[in-house]
């Protein structure tokens, strides 16, 4: 149940990682549609790898309410960038939401504050909502950096898209050190960073959907989900099970 007072709609979001083959695809996508009808209030979204997105899109969710999106976009528009894949692409092919600046492409790729802005921005031209991820590792927490950080992660895109593009879109806060750890951040944590970001947006932040993320499971979802600026969840390994995911996504109704 998730407890916020302008009644922002829940958003849970899957993010499956580089995981699966299109048989497993096929089969977690019928577990969670066969389930589908006790989810009536959330938005729900699913991000499987670019090569499922058109199996997912053709034959799985034609007919449901269930979203999809992308894990990353390329920086560029088009032209000459071998292996990349353009927001405009993925929007063709059916998405709406894209995940920029997760932090598994920070960490991994290098992906940098402007270079996530610059995503951010074409995702959101391609007619997508972006889902900008932002989260503090387990040192900059400790040093007490953690608002800092955000600040920074947040301030980058707010200050090359503006405040009131960056609202409408949606902000993950998600910890380092929750990120596939199976530790959670506690709601009053995750909390704090969350009221923190709305801060942030000013006034055209009180719609915008903050959703946490980092070992988000059945057991801990509700607790999560009813603080004030909590508005649902970007899941990862949970939501490799149709399962855990339907349960969470449950658990976010209002
Ligand atoms: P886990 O739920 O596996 O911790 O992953 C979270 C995440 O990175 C979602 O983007």
């Amino acid at each position: 149940m998730v407890n916020n007072s302008t009644k922002r709609r829940p958003l849970i979001i899957a993010n499956w990682k580089l995981n699966g083959t299109s048989a497993f695809v096929s089969e977690l996508l019928e577990g969670i549609t066969e389930q589908w009808t006790g989810v009536h209030q959330a938005e729900v979204v699913v991000c499987p790898a670019f090569v499922h997105i058109g199996q997912a899109s053709s034959v799985h969710l034609a007919h449901s309410n269930i979203a999809l999106g992308a894990q990353d976009c390329s920086q560029f528009e088009e032209g000459a960038y071998t292996g990349d894949v353009s927001a405009e692409m993925l929007h063709d092919l059916g998405c709406q939401f894209v995940i920029t600046g997760h932090s598994e492409r920070r960490r991994f790729y290098n992906e940098t504050d402007a270079l996530v802005a610059r995503k951010f921005d074409l995702a959101h031209k391609a007619l997508m909502t972006p889902i900008l991820c932002v989260g503090e590792t387990p040192e900059q927490r400790e040093a007490g950096e953690t608002l800092a950080i955000i600040k920074r992660q947040v301030g980058a895109v707010l200050d090359y898209c503006g405040q009131e593009k960056l609202g409408r879109c949606v902000i993950a806060y998600e910890p380092l050190w929750a990120v596939g750890t199976g530790v959670t951040a506690t709601p009053d944590q995750a909390q704090e960073v969350h009221a923190f970001i709305r801060q942030l947006l000013g006034p055209a932040g009180q719609a915008t959907r903050i959703i946490y993320g980092g070992s988000v499971k059945p057991e801990n979802a509700e607790a999560l989900f009813t603080q004030p600026d909590i508005g649902g969840a970007l899941v990862g390994g949970a939501a490799l099970k149709a399962d855990d995911f339907i349960e969470i996504c449950k658990a976010a109704e209002l």
